[in-house]
Parts: structure tokens; sequence; C-alpha cells
């Protein structure tokens, strides 16, 4: 199931951000893809205020991972400088993957291979200086109702096999 949603300025993908994180539950993945400035961070930001984060979330490009307490704990990783899935480990991305917080990943298109379990893909891109698109992308349940319930207002589209 897709949904593909227009947004006009970095408030409005932040307050979709937000729409996700207050409906997201404990274990979500949610994998972020799109190139520097798309917005990945700023969406971040709004899934952690929907998750009760009060504290500004900062890029972790250079931290890899911010770990926050809010409804869930909320593990945001950002692999962007990461070249090996060996690092990956070290990160303690398995350990976030498999507990009960929110984990969302920056760039995991990097390593396809390794994120297979299910999980709610979103691809951002620019279109124009402030307008993105962005097309969420689910394949199991509950990720397919969580979208359902996003679609207000955007398009949904049901492909047969995925
Ligand atoms: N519609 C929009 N949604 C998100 N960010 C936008 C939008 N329009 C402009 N921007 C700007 O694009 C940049 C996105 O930065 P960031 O979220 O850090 O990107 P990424 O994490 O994908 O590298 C910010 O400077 C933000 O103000
Ligand atoms: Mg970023």
């Amino acid at each position: 199931m897709e949904y593909e949603v227009r947004t006009e300025g970095e408030q409005a993908t932040e307050d979709l951000g937000e729409a996700l994180g207050r409906r997201l539950f404990p274990g979500a993945v949610i994998l972020l893809n799109g190139e520097m400035g798309a917005g990945k961070t700023v969406f971040a930001r709004g899934v952690g205020r929907g998750l009760g984060v009060n504290v500004p979330i900062q890029s972790p490009t250079f931290s890899l991972l911010n770990a926050h307490s809010g409804r869930l704990p909320f593990y945001h990783f950002d692999l962007y400088r990461l070249n090996s899935e060996e690092e990956l480990f070290e990160l303690g991305l398995d350990e976030a993957l498999d507990g009960e917080g929110v984990s969302l990943v920056e760039w995991a298109g990097k390593f396809a291979d390794y994120f297979t379990m299910p999980a709610l893909v979103i691809w951002i891109t620019s279109d124009g200086s402030t307008g993105r698109q962005i097309l969420f992308w689910a394949k199991t349940e509950p990720y397919q109702a969580i979208l359902r319930e996003l679609t207000t207002g955007g398009q949904v589209s049901a492909n047969p096999g995925n």
C-alpha cells in the first residue's frame, strides 16, 4: 500500500511526522530515505514530537544514534556516514529494532539488504525549494492501518502484490 503526499514548507513535513508519531506502537520501524537536505531529520523531529519527546531533536548525523524517551523510547539513527554492516551492529541497531521503542533510520536504503524486517518505508524527494513529495510504503499490518489513518487529504493506491 502506498500513500503519497506533498508538503509545502518544513512545518508541514514536521506536522506529518507528528501525525505518524502519534500512531506508532512499541517495536515500530520507520525507514527514511531521500537525498541530503530532503527533510528526513525534519520529519523525524515531528515523529519524536508525536511520541511525546520534548527535547528538540538534533540531526544525529555526527552521533549516528540519538535516543530519547517519550510515550515510547525513540531511537533515531542516521546511517549517512556508515560504510559497513559491521558498523551497524556496533551502533546497537539490532537491540533497538528488537526493543519496545520506535526505531527511525535515516539513509536506511544504503543497507537495503539488512532492512528486510516489517517496516514503514518513506521516501522524501525535493519538489522545488520548499515543496517535498513524501511517499509512504507499507507491505504489512499494522503499518497499512496507520497509512489508512493518515490518508486524509492524500492519495492512496493499493498495489496488488505489494
Ligand atoms: N517541505 C519541506 N519539508 C522539509 N524540509 C523542508 C521543506 N522545505 C524546505 N525544507 C528545508 O530543507 C531542509 C531539510 O533538512 P533535513 O531535514 O536536515 O534534511 P535531511 O535530514 O534529509 O538531510 C531544512 O533546511 C528545511 O528547512
Ligand atoms: Mg538528516
